[in-house]
C-alpha cells in the first residue's frame, strides 16, 4: 500500500518593511512533521531573526525559492498580503485554489485586501481573529507579539530619556527611580509594568477594567483609582468595549494631574477594530516634564496620544512621543519563536489525520476563516464590504483538497447565528 501523501507547509520570507520576524522556526518543526506536514522554507527566510537556512534543513526542512514555498499545500506567514498590501501584491499571483494561506491579514483593516486575496481561490486564515477564549490562548498571535510589544516599549523608552530607571545610591549621589504610567493593562500593559518594575522603575497603571486591578498589583504597579463609572467595560470576547466621548474626557481631565509628575508613560488603549481612543491630549503633553517619553502602542489606528505620528518620534515641548508600530519585529528571536509556537498549534488545531477538518461548530475555525472558493465568508467582514450573505454554494462546497485529491465536507455555519459561532465560550481570564 501506497504512503499516505503528506500535507506541505511553505514558509516564505517576510517582505512587510522593517519585518524580521518570520512564521515557523526550526523548533516546531518536529511538531509538524509528527503531524504528517512536510515544510518548505524559502532560502534565507529566518536569517533576519536568528535562524539560518541550515537549522531549519537540520530539523528535516527543505529549502526552496519563494515559488516552491508558495507552492505547498498550506502557506504560513507572518503578514500576508491583507497586511502588507504594498511589497505582498506579488503574492497573489503565487496563491491558488486548494491552497491554505493562514497569517496576519489586517481584515478589520483592510478588508479591500483580503477580498482580493480571496478572488485567488485560496482557503484564508486570520491569526489575529482568534478569538479570547481559553482554549485558543496557546493560538492567539495578538497575546504572544503583545507581550514582545509591551517589553520592548520600555526598553526604547528607557533608551530616549535622559534619565536611568533604577533608584541608585552612589558615592556620586543618589538617583530618584523613574516614574512610570502605563495606561491600558492588558497583555503588552501587564508586560511593559513587569518590565519597568525589573528596570527599578516605580510603576503606576490604569484600566477601564477594574477586573485587572488585581493583575496590575500582582505584577509590582500600584492602580491608578479614577472616580470613573466604566460600567461593562469588558465585551465577550474579553477585548474591551469602546467608552463614550463623555467618559473620555472625564478620564483626560483626571489623568493630567497623573502625567505630570511621570518621566515615561506607555499607552496600549486599544478597541478592536475602532480607532483608538485619544487619552492623552496635546494640553497633557504641555504639562509633561521635560525630557519624558511617551511611547505609544496604539499608534498604528491613530495613537491613544493625540500627537502621536505612525512610526514616529517627535519631540513636542521637550516631551519626546514615539509611535512605533511594530516593536515584535524588533525582537524578531523570540517574536517568531512565540508566533511560530501559536501558528503550529492552530495548524495541528485544523488537520486531522493529514486533512484540513472544517469543524464549522468550532468557533475557532468559524472565527479566523476568513475566505474560500474566492470569496470572502466571514459575516462581519462581509458586511464591511457591502456583501450579501454568502451564497448557498459557498457555504457547502468541499474544502481545499487533501494531497490525494479527495476532500473534507465543510458545513455551513448555522443560520441565525451572526458569525457561525455557536457555543459561547468562557472568555480567557
Ligand atoms: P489588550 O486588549 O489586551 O489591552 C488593551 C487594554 O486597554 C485593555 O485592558 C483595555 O481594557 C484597555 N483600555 C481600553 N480603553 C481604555 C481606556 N480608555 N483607558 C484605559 N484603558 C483602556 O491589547 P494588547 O494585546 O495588550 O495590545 C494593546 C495594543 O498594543 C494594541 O493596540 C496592539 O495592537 C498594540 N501593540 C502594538 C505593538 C507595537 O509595536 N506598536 C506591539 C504589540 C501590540
Amino acid at each position: 500500500m501506497a504512503e499516505d501523501p503528506q500535507l506541505t507547509v511553505g514558509v516564505p520570507t517576510e517582505t512587510f518593511p522593517g519585518e524580521a520576524r518570520v512564521a515557523l522556526v526550526p523548533g516546531v518543526l518536529q511538531a509538524l512533521s509528527k503531524a504528517g506536514m512536510k515544510t518548505i522554507v524559502e532560502s534565507g527566510a529566518g536569517q533576519a531573526a536568528g535562524f539560518p537556512d541550515a537549522e531549519y534543513e537540520e530539523k528535516g526542512a527543505t529549502i526552496g525559492t519563494r515559488a516552491e514555498a508558495f507552492g505547498a499545500d498550506v502557506v504560513l506567514q507572518v503578514q500576508t498580503f491583507g497586511a502588507n498590501p504594498e511589497k505582498g501584491r506579488d503574492d497573489l499571483s503565487l496563491m491558488r485554489k486548494d491552497q491554505v494561506i493562514i497569517g496576519l491579514t489586517d481584515p478589520l483593516g483592510n478588508a479591500a485586501g483580503v477580498q482580493e486575496m480571496a478572488k485567488t481561490g485560496a482557503t484564508i486564515l486570520s491569526i489575529e481573529l482568534m478569538p479570547r477564549i481559553t482554549r485558543a490562548q496557546s493560538m492567539d498571535v495578538l497575546s504572544s507579539q503583545a507581550t514582545v510589544g509591551g517589553y520592548k516599549a520600555v526598553l526604547v523608552a528607557a533608551a530616549n530619556m535622559p534619565k536611568m530607571f533604577p533608584m541608585l545610591t552612589t558615592a556620586a549621589g543618589t538617583v530618584r527611580p523613574a516614574k512610570v504610567f502605563v495606561i491600558g493593562a492588558g497583555v503588552a500593559g501587564l508586560q511593559a509594568i513587569a518590565t519597568a518594575k525589573r528596570l527599578g522603575a516605580v510603576v503606576q497603571a490604569y484600566d477601564v477594567r477594574a477586573a485587572v486591578k488585581e493583575q496590575v498589583v500582582s505584577v509590582g504597579a500600584k492602580f491608578v483609582e479614577m472616580e470613573l463609572e466604566a460600567g461593562e467595560a469588558e465585551d465577550k470576547g474579553g477585548y474591551a468595549k469602546e467608552m463614550g466621548e463623555d467618559f473620555l474626557r472625564k478620564q483626560r481631565e483626571l489623568m493630567t494631574s497623573v502625567v505630570e509628575n511621570i518621566d515615561v508613560v506607555i499607552t496600549t488603549a486599544a478597541i478592536p477594530g475602532k480607532k483608538s481612543p485619544v487619552l492623552i491630549t496635546e494640553e497633557m503633553v504641555k504639562k509633561m516634564q521635560p525630557g519624558s517619553v511617551i511611547v505609544d502602542l496604539a499608534a498604528e489606528r491613530g495613537g491613544n496620544c493625540e500627537l502621536t505620528k505612525a512610526n514616529e518620534t517627535i519631540v513636542v515641548n521637550d516631551v519626546t512621543i514615539m509611535g512605533p508600530t511594530n516593536l515584535p519585529a524588533t525582537v524578531p528571536y523570540h517574536a517568531s519563536s512565540m508566533y511560530a509556537k501559536n501558528l503550529v498549534t492552530f495548524l495541528t488545531h485544523l488537520v486531522k489525520d493529514g486533512a484540513f477538518q472544517w469543524d464549522m461548530e468550532d468557533q475557532i475555525t468559524v472565527e479566523t476563516l476568513l475566505a474560500r472558493d474566492g470569496e470572502v465568508v466571514l459575516p462581519r467582514l462581509r458586511e464591511a464590504l457591502g456583501l450579501e450573505a454568502p451564497s448557498a454554494a459557498t457555504a457547502e462546497t468541499p474544502g481545499p483538497a487533501k494531497p490525494d485529491g479527495t476532500a473534507e465536507l465543510r458545513v455551513a455555519p448555522p443560520e441565525g447565528t451572526s458569525n457561525g459561532a455557536v457555543k459561547p465560550e468562557t472568555a480567557a481570564s
